[in-house]
């Protein structure tokens, strides 16, 4: 296959960038989008030049990194990781632009790579239970319906890559983090906390500056890991509840009724 790719080149986060192209002439349509930017920075560093920047990892899907605007699309075309997006998925001839995430709260480092460390942030606010370790409790010491198990993993497939941050014309976070308090609010171990997870998790996202959810659902159709705005009904259920509980106990009804 041959490809030309617009990819944006930005030398560090102070600078301007812009759009350069290149042309590829040899892309197998077996080969990964990252291996097919793998071949171009081979390219590039044979004839001298600064390879492309860009953030992976695992490259199987699982740890969320690998995250490039391909056509204007978080991921690409399909609904998955771009690192599980293949070259058969384009064109021969075909022209792709590859962009980085844009959102206020993912600074660029440099070209496709941006800094997410805000949702490590929101995590280090709430997104964990606090247990006493020891022995290895017993399987089904704690008994969970099938449905709520269902829902809880369902949501924990969250890989927080940032696509529905990249999707939402608000650079909204509440798909992530309504998938982070979901899991924990939904099982018994997340209960002790979940009022504190809930305020400190939210209180943070709007720290880092992402924008309000006005239900587009554009999240939902591109997070490559099918997490369902229905979580993000169920943290607002948790945050006013929170904030009600909060109310009472100033009050001083100790949050009677
Ligand atoms: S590189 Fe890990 S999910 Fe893509």
């Amino acid at each position: 296959m041959k490809i030309t790719l617009k990819i944006w080149r930005q030398t560090s986060p102070a600078t301007k960038g812009q759009f350069k192209t290149y042309t590829l002439g040899h892309v197998s349509p077996d080969m990964s989008f990252l291996e097919m930017l793998d071949v171009l920075n081979q390219d590039l560093i044979k004839k001298g030049e600064e390879p492309v920047t860009f953030d992976h990892d695992c490259r199987e899907g699982i740890c969320g990194v690998c995250s490039l605007y391909i056509n204007g699309r978080p991921h690409g075309p399909l609904q998955t990781t771009t690192c599980q997006l293949h070259m058969r998925t384009f064109s021969d001839g075909e022209t792709i632009t590859i962009e980085p995430w844009r959102a206020t709260a993912f600074p660029i480092i440099k070209d496709l790579m941006v800094d997410r460390s805000a949702f490590d942030r929101i995590q280090q606010a709430g997104g964990f239970i606090s247990v006493n370790t020891g022995g290895v409790p017993d399987a089904n010491e704690i008994p969970i319906s099938k449905k709520i198990a269902d829902e809880a993993m369902d949501a924990a497939q969250c890989i927080g890559c940032g696509a529905c941050v990249a999707a939402c014309k608000n650079a909204s976070a509440m798909l992530f983090v309504s998938a982070k308090v979901s899991q924990f609010a939904l099982l018994p171990q997340g209960k002790p906390e979940r009022k504190e997870r809930v305020e400190k998790m939210v209180a943070q996202m709007d720290a880092e500056g992402f924008g309000a959810c006005t239900n587009t659902r554009a999240c939902e159709a591109e997070c490559p890991k099918g997490i369902k705005i229905t979580n993000i009904a169920r943290m607002n259920r948790e945050y006013f509840s929170a904030m009600v509980s909060s109310y009472e106990v100033a009050a001083g009804d100790g949050g009677a009724g």
